[in-house]
């Protein structure tokens, strides 16, 4: 199979093909063809190896996972013998960090992995997009233990994150405030939300209203800014760590402190398949749609991240493979 390989922490032109054997399932695993997948910050984290002390984490001196490729979309080609939930021919979807393997023709996944079946009103590019983004969402309001008719303030509504943040929250019937730059308005006003904040044209911290959660999708603002904006028990979650990498240590401090009233929450994203599939479902009914920037060919990844990597990317950036 061919595959994108990236041994050493590095920019887009470290990337390698490279002809390597195709997996052979074990019992418990689907061989998939895929289709298509995306770059992302995630990916991205893990090609360049930065924040530099990430390595501790994510493999050091060079990385744990030479294919990167978080998210995948395709079809199922070989059962090992223990399968019962997927069939060959299904099309699934997929997210995994530990390991990737999206960035390549073909990938093996357990079972019991976080993968689903594609919901039939989504092509594999839309599928490949549903749970990067969408995942880190999903946490993030689960975190704050966000209910209906909450006040819930998205900064960023236009990236990966905060494009995801804004659906799953409608579908919840949550009152969302979206902050956004004047290109992407239309599209985000297009999720039918309760009201859009041009950050280009005005200072969102001067709207008049409180919520139970800011939620920034992008780490651009501070809890100190936001703190004007919240009910006496709201919570801020940034998707960063902030201006001084203080967000962890706040959120740490306030959890230790048992504090009352505002508080900073920093939660460690998770996913399982039932995350997965809750996505796709929502997919399926409709409410949840990836916001799709570009689509580049497999053989153009290295443009791709280039690309993501100016910071520029709106949504969701997709890579599609050679079929
Ligand atoms: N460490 C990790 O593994 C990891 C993984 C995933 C995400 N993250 C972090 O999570 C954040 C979001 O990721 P993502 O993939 O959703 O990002 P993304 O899709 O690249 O987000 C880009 C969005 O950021 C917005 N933006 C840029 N500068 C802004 C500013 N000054 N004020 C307000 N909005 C601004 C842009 O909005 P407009 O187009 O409306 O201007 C654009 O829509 C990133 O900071 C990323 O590093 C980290």
């Amino acid at each position: 199979m061919k595959a994108a390989i990236s041994r050493k922490y590095g920019p887009p032109s470290s990337i390698v093909f490279e002809e390597i054997p195709t997996p052979t399932p074990k019992e418990n695993e689907v061989l998939i063809a895929i289709k298509a997948s995306t770059v992302n910050r995630t990916d991205s984290g893990f090609l360049t190896g930065l924040p530099k002390f990430a390595r501790l984490l994510i493999g050091f001196p060079n990385p744990k996972y030479h294919i990167l490729g978080c998210e995948y979309a395709g079809e199922i080609v070989a059962l090992g013998s223990s399968i019962t939930k997927f069939k060959l021919g299904d099309k699934v979807f997929g997210f995994g960090d530990a390991p990737f393997g999206g960035h390549a023709t073909f990938r093996v996944a357990r079972e019991d992995e976080a993968i689903a079946k594609i919901p039939s009103n989504l092509n594999f590019q839309q599928a490949a997009a549903l749970a990067e983004g969408a995942h880190y969402a999903l946490c993030d309001i689960r975190a704050a233990n966000i209910k209906s008719n909450m006040d819930v303030m998205v900064y960023g509504a236009g990236g990966a994150i905060g494009s995801a943040a804004v659906q799953l929250l409608k579908a919840m019937d949550v009152k969302v405030t979206a902050v956004c730059g004047t290109h992407q308005k239309n599209k985000i006003a297009a999720y039918g939300l309760n009201q859009i904040i041009d950050y280009q044209q005005e200072d969102f911290t001067n709207c008049n209203q409180e919520f139970d959660l800011v939620f920034d999708a992008v780490g651009k603002s501070s809890f100190a800014v936001c703190k004007p904006l919240l009910k006496p028990n709201g919570i801020y979650i940034s998707t960063e760590l902030g201006p001084n990498n203080q967000n962890p240590f706040l959120a740490l401090w306030h959890a230790l402190t048992r504090k009352k009233g505002k508080r900073i929450l920093f939660p460690i994203p998770t996913y399982n398949q039932e995350d997965i599939n809750y996505l796709g479902n929502l997919a399926a009914q409709g409410k949840f749609m990836p916001l799709i920037d570009r689509t580049y060919p497999f053989a153009q990844l290295k443009e791709a991240y280039e690309y993501l990597l100016t910071g520029q990317k709106t949504g969701n950036v997709i890579i599609e493979m050679p079929f």
